[in-house]
């Protein structure tokens, strides 16, 4: 569709050359026929109105008139009572910007059931709370805002932040250190980079963990080495070993086994940062949603000089609010923002304002309460639909977050199931897609699979089992 312009028009495809004044309308008609076969201005496209491209190119009208008229009568242009003067269906070539999308490959549309990890309920994102938010922003600090926020990010939110970290994740965070990031990933990379520029050579990486991340450190000049995960939580053994002064951990729920990191761990972590002089970087991203035991605190709190703690809303509101922060040990917090300030302007201003006015209102704790009945409801779904459909299987990780995972029976290869599940519409990972390295690091765990639910309503989680069932059964 023709973009619907309502101002200025293309004063800048048409360059007049009044050295030779006489022909300033010949020169006019020319270069807007051009424009249109060059695809530059598109069918249905308007074209300002003959006062106002007179105004913007110093004419006369009546010459932007006449030349209209030309080009209407040469097909170019419609006129039409009321909406003005366009350019004509077909009047310009095809260019890149009129090439029809791609279709979409049939075999390549979105699964029935998705199981991916790690997405909110995407259909529950609080928009009329955010609306509310972003207009209380605005009304709060207008014209402050339409500045460039301060590099570390917008002060009342970075309070808020570093105010409920310490509330309701027992950490040990201040506004003054806290750096306000465009999301997880975000802040990750900005670790990354600086850690890289400190002297740090090589960071450790829960195996299984998150996707991705050992491409992101590589890409950011630190070398990935995986460290395997047990009941327990990161081998911190293994990690000793290694030779990395940075670990990247996720001890609250481990992202994707879901096994909390055991105390004794906790604390061996932390000598272990003190004792190679080094950093953990606490990945804290689904915490807020836990069923049956205690809430387990953030490591930062236990140490904040050795931690840095990241979070972000993607999980509790949306990914698409894009919103991210860090909880860094005061000797850092500077390289960190100076490694923001040169790289991105991190996340806009006025969001910053939105957030923190969302938390300091009660409306996120609310968000969360209805999200916490919500994935509870899915996750006693996935619970029931396991013991029905593969009642000899084992489910693990369900402590806290939006995924378990589904431990497979020997004999049945995690691969043939993803595959099977896939051809039947049902989109789900094995636990080996989570791990990396090869040879002597490469991690071995036992086949399962894990099934996000956070995204999935009740009747999808219990079709998607019943697929499974069926495709381990036949295997
Ligand atoms: C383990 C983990 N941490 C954090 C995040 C959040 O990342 P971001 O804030 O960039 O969306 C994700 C997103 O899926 C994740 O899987």
């Amino acid at each position: 569709m023709a973009v619907q312009w309502k101002g200025d028009g293309p004063g800048l495809l048409v360059q007049l050359d009044r050295d030779v004044p006489r022909q300033l309308g010949h020169q006019l008609q020319e270069q807007l026929r051009s424009a249109i076969r060059a695809g530059a201005i598109r069918a249905g496209e308007r074209l300002p109105s003959s006062r106002s491209l007179a105004d913007q190119l110093g004419i006369s009208r009546g010459l932007v008139v006449d030349s209209y008229a030309q080009l209407y009568a040469e097909g170019y242009l419609v006129t039409e009572v009321g909406s003005g003067t366009r350019v004509a269906e077909r009047a310009g070539t095809t260019s890149p910007a009129e090439t029809p999308l791609p279709r979409v490959d049939p075999a390549r549309t979105k699964s029935e059931v998705d199981f991916e990890y790690g997405v909110p309920d995407l259909a529950s994102a609080p928009i009329r709370d955010w609306l509310w938010a972003l207009g209380d922003a605005a009304r709060l600090a207008p014209a402050a805002l339409m500045g460039d926020e301060p590099d570390g990010g917008d002060q009342r939110l970075r309070e808020v932040l570093a105010a409920y970290h310490r509330r309701v994740r027992a950490g040990a965070a201040f506004a003054e250190h806290t750096v306000v990031t465009a999301g997880f990933r975000h802040a990750l990379t900005l670790v990354f980079a600086t850690l890289a520029s400190n002297g740090v050579k090589r960071v450790g990486l829960e195996s299984p963990g998150p996707r991705a991340h050992d491409r992101i450190a590589e890409r950011f000049g630190l070398q990935a080495v995986p460290v395997p995960v047990d009941e327990d939580g990161v081998d911190v053994g293994r990690l000793a070993a290694s030779g990395a002064r940075a670990v990247v951990v996720t001890p609250a729920h481990q992202c994707p086994t879901g096994v909390a990191l055991s105390p004794e761990r906790r604390h061996k972590l932390l000598a272990w940062a003190e004792a190679v002089d080094g950093f953990v970087i606490e990945d804290d991203y689904d915490s807020e949603f836990r069923y049956d035991r205690q809430p387990v605190g953030s490591l930062q709190g236990l140490s904040p000089e050795r931690v840095i703690a990241l979070g972000s809303v993607s999980k509790t509101l949306a990914p698409g609010i894009r919103i991210g922060w860090m909880f860094a040990p005061p000797g850092l917090v500077d390289p960190l923002v100076e490694t923001k300030a040169l790289t991105s302007r991190g996340a806009p201003a006025l969001d910053q304002l939105a957030l923190a006015r969302l938390m300091e209102s009660g409306r996120y704790d609310g968000h969360l309460r209805r999200m916490r009945t919500t994935y509870q409801r899915r996750r006693s779904t996935l619970i029931t639909a396991v013991d029905e459909f593969l009642p000899t299987l084992r489910l693990d990780g369900l402590a806290a977050g939006c995924h378990a995972v589904l431990r497979l029976p020997d004999g049945v290869r995690e691969a043939d199931v993803v595959t099977g599940a896939r051809q039947r519409s049902v989109e789900v990972r094995g636990l080996s897609e989570y791990c990396f390295g090869a040879g002597e690091l490469a991690a071995h765990p036992a086949p399962g699979l894990v099934l996000g639910f956070g995204n999935v309503n009740e009747s999808r989680i219990r079709r998607g089992v019943g697929v499974l069932a069926e495709v381990i059964g036949a295997g």
